[in-house]
């Protein structure tokens, strides 16, 4: 499986939003994590369609939309619209699972689900063959700068695992609280799409960029 970078644009200087999308694009980056937070879901308020458009007229990376809202089911036409390429829902936050995912299906996107740190990987199986990625949570979704939580990193584990067994190719992405320093801990688990904010907005982005990107031998 191939490996891509997602930065977190959570963690950008937002005073300079487009010259640091300019930073990953040159530091090899392919994707670029963008956290829509509607304050009940999780408490903050991040942002949401205006950025989002933005971004789709000035960048070629792959956006990777992260809801964390209430009945993500309201607003996947319009994250579609506004250039969307791949929607990752929360499966705590909707009743109606199957529907986000196929809505998201018949836009022509990319299906992401994503779990918290306490929903466990037996809670995917029936969404396993209908998705093209699950994103484990390696903190409480919300915030970015805070630390990993070593036990989601066993279920990341036991979902290669259980995926591996089922003869599926699927994407799983990791986010929350990734740093050079256990990057290897969690490319080794199984993940192959790794998001960072802070490790990587925190300071020269594009050199970040780059050593994230050579640690990952990203193709
Ligand atoms: C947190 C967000 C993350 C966040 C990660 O709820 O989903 O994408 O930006 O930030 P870091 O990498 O700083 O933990
Ligand atoms: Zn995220």
């Amino acid at each position: 499986m191939k490996n891509y970078l997602s930065p977190s644009i959570l963690a950008a200087d937002f005073w300079n939003l487009g010259e640091q999308v300019r930073a990953v694009e040159r530091g090899g980056a392919s994707y670029l994590h963008v956290d829509v937070m509607d304050g009940v879901f999780v408490p903050s308020i991040s942002f949401g369609m205006p950025i989002l458009e933005a971004l789709k007229r000035k960048t070629t990376l792959l956006l990777d939309v992260h809801l964390m809202i209430v009945e993500p089911e309201r607003y996947i036409e319009t994250m579609a619209s506004m250039g969307a390429d791949l929607i990752n829902f929360h499966l705590e936050a909707t009743e109606k699972p199957f529907e986000v995912i196929q809505k998201i299906r018949s836009l022509g996107k990319k299906v992401g689900i994503t779990i918290k740190p306490a929903t466990p990987v037996s809670a995917l199986e029936p969404f396993l063959n209908l998705v093209d990625m699950v994103l484990i949570m390696t903190v409480e979704p919300g915030f970015g700068g805070q630390s990993l939580m070593p036990d989601c990193v066993d279920k990341v584990r036991e979902l290669r695992k259980r995926v591996n067994e089922l003869g599926l190719e699927l994407d799983i992405e990791v986010d929350g609280g990734v740093k050079e320093s256990n990057l290897e801990m969690i490319l080794e688990a199984g993940a192959n799409v790794i998001v960072a904010g802070s490790a990587v907005f925190g300071s020269n982005p594009e050199e970040r960029t780059r050593l994230f990107v050579e640690k990952m031998h990203v193709e």
